[in-house]
């Protein structure tokens, strides 16, 4: 059984996402998605619209991914790929090469990004249509 690792905030969960998480999972047999817990996004000075158990919530009704755990913090991925016993690490393009000491570990891949959408984009045009 292959096993593939993923990231991300994942909020306002949209077609680029799924598109990721399909492509994700189709490299492996089991997809975990390990998903910026509140307080990460805050060291990231980020702030989701949702929590992190609505995320977590939405990303579990979604076929493709098998199990949802949090991220803590930056350092945390060695140890997830050991723990979770990870084959393969997948990011979309946006993070090319940024993870690349992982490939002592296990495969890393980095997908495609969807273009022209994103869940920041889709905040500001919500906000920008509801005033
Ligand atoms: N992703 C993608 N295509 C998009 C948007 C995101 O493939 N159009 C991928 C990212 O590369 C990442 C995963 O989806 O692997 C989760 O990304 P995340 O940062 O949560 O989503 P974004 O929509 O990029 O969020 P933000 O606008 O807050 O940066």
């Amino acid at each position: 059984m292959k096993r593939v690792i993923t990231y991300g905030t994942y909020d306002v969960l949209h077609y680029g996402h799924i598109n990721l998480l399909k492509r994700a999972k189709a490299l492996g047999d089991y997809l975990i998605v390990v998903l910026s817990s509140d307080e990460f996004n805050a060291i990231k000075n980020k702030k989701s619209y949702y929590t992190y158990e609505q995320r977590k919530t939405i990303l579990e009704a979604c076929r493709y991914v098998d199990l949802v755990i949090p991220e803590y913090n930056w350092e945390q991925k060695i140890e997830d790929v050991q723990k979770y016993q990870a084959d393969i690490f997948v990011m979309g393009d946006d993070w090319e090469g940024k993870f690349d000491f992982l490939k002592e570990y296990c495969e890393v891949v980095y997908l495609p990004r969807t273009p022209d959408v994103s869940s920041t984009q889709t905040k500001e045009h919500l906000n920008k249509i509801a005033k």
